[in-house]
């Protein structure tokens, strides 16, 4: 097979693979190399950038002799079967040595059965979580790699010259072996659908509390942003909120159906949670409220049944709106704070040597969940990289502090009002379970003994122990 002139190749041309080779192209000393399964779409892209100098290729073979070596080709394919596919049938053309980067949304378990089969044959194989969407893709993503030190040794590079920038450091890091990359993307998600959960929970609350309309509740987000939650998701809150239906004239937000999709990466940090025993309640409450919103029968069912007697009056409107502010800021702590410990957890079980805080660093350009907090939280890792609870930092501790009260009296209200509001209920839930001296998970353990003599631990001394209760038979 000939030495080609290309030092890098993208399979998978949709918009996330079109963008992400149309960034490379872009930067200085790289020629590209394209392959879409279906071959349309690389002559479609190729004809409308013909300034990208791309190398198209026309089967699998064609690509592979178009690559210099170690080749290293991006998949940006469907996760999945369509991923196995393609690392197959790459596999076959091309070499030991060669470097297989998977660029999708795959489920980490799956990245670590790949990598180790590839690994066997000789093959390079990075996983790689990438975030930010098509816009982040042409302009600047936020980069997760897993896989091998010698892999990361070609690939970083070039993976630094297309991220998005953050206080001129790229946003990508080597953060640990095999599936840890898209380990990492898959809490990223996840802790994007509690920031997102939130904001709804906010907005809900504060539209049904003082009656305001989605355009007004627009400028709250707008001003919001100037502040500690600025953030990619507040500002495109209203951006949405401003959105009016061209059709009807109505706030499009009143157009759109209620009932939340979901690809399953939420539900994947959740499950993921729950077997490494990692309480991540927001994140939860989160994915659940999509499912609880998409189920139309069980919704319809429950029309029939009593909410509170009295309507909801809110006295002091700025006050109130204040304390959903506060409210936010503290649930959003507790969800960050949540998904780090799934990642350090994660880490100990699958041993990756994860630096947290080089996670907060690159989640903070080109990523859904970029914000001005993120540097609150890497400053928080700097100070202490051994930190048990990021929200035990100083700095996390304090707001928390300042914005609890507000956040139990907007919990109440919205308890009071029968306004769901699960995601600020159970990050307040879980910020008194760790935070209590004592739980009545004493009394769980007295019970579990009882029925099925799992024995106890005491306070006072080493062991275990088992009571002879008087109601055992
Ligand atoms: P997509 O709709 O997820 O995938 C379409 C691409 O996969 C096409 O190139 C398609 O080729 C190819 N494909 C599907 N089945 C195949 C098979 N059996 N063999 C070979 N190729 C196959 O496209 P996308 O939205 O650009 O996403 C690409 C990847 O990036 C996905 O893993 C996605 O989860 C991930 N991702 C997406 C986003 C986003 O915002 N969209 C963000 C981050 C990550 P054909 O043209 O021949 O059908
Ligand atoms: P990024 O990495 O840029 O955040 P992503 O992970 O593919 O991109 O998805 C971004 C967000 O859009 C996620 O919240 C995703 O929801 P899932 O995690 O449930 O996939 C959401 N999203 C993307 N495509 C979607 C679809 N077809 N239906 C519902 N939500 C979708």
């Amino acid at each position: 097979m000939s030495v080609g002139a290309a030092n890098i190749g993208v399979v998978g041309l949709a918009v996330m693979g079109a963008n992400l080779a149309r960034n490379l192209a872009s930067r200085e000393g790289n020629t590209v190399a394209v392959f879409n399964r279906s071959h349309g779409r690389t002559e479609a892209l190729v004809n409308e950038f013909p300034e990208a100098g791309f190398v198209p290729a026309a089967t699998y073979a064609e690509f592979a002799a178009s690559l210099s070596r170690p080749r290293t080709a991006i998949l940006m394919v469907q996760a999945g079967a369509a991923t196995d596919a393609t690392i197959d049938a790459l596999a076959e053309v091309f070499e030991p040595g060669d470097i297989i980067v998977d660029g999708g949304n795959a489920y980490f378990p799956d990245t670590i059965r790949r990598e180790r089969a590839l690994r066997e044959r000789g093959f390079n194989f990075v996983g790689v979580g990438i975030s930010g969407g098509e816009e982040g893709a042409l302009n600047g993503p936020s980069i997760m790699p897993g896989g091998s030190d010698e892999a990361w040794t070609t690939l970083g590079p070039i993976l630094e010259s297309i991220a998005a920038v953050a206080e001129g450091e790229p946003c990508v890091t080597h953060v640990g072996h095999d599936g840890a990359g898209h380990f990492v993307k898959m809490v990223h998600n996840g802790i994007e659908y509690a920031d997102m959960q939130l904001i709804a929970e906010a907005y809900d609350l504060i539209r049904r509390g003082t009656g305001k309309s989605p355009a007004e509740i627009a400028e709250i987000f707008a001003e919001w942003n100037t502040g500690e939650l600025e953030s990619y998701l507040v500002e495109i809150t209203a951006e949405v909120l401003r959105q009016v239906d061209a059709e009807t004239g109505a706030p499009l937000v009143d157009v759109i159906l209620d009932q939340a999709g979901a690809k399953g990466t939420g539900a994947w940090t959740v499950q993921t949670a729950l077997s490494l025993g990692v309480p991540v309640s927001g994140i939860a409450e989160a994915t659940f409220a999509r499912s609880l919103s998409s189920q139309a029968a069980q919704r319809q069912a429950a029309q029939a049944l009593p909410g509170p007697d009295e309507s909801f009056t809110v006295a002091d409107e700025a006050a109130f709106i204040e304390d959903v502010r506060q409210a936010l800021y503290a649930s959003k702590i507790v969800a960050y704070s949540q998904g780090f410990d799934e990642i350090r957890a994660g880490a100990a079980e699958y041993n990756w040597n994860i630096d947290l805080g080089a996670v907060s660093r690159l989640w903070r350009a080109g990523c859904i969940i970029r914000a001005q907090f993120l540097n609150r939280i890497a400053d928080a890792f700097a100070d202490d990289e051994a930190l048990t609870l990021l929200m035990a930092a100083p700095y996390f501790a304090d707001a928390l502090a300042n914005s609890q009260s507000a956040w139990r009296r907007v919990v109440i209200a919205a308890t009071q009002a029968g306004i769901p509001s699960p995601a600020f209920s159970s990050s307040l839930a879980y910020y008194d379970g760790l935070r209590a001296d004592r739980l009545p998970a004493a009394l769980v353990q007295g019970q579990r003994d009882f029925f099925g003599a799992h024995t106890y631990r005491r306070v006072d001394r080493e062991g275990s122990f088992h009571t002879l209760w008087s109601g055992d038979r």
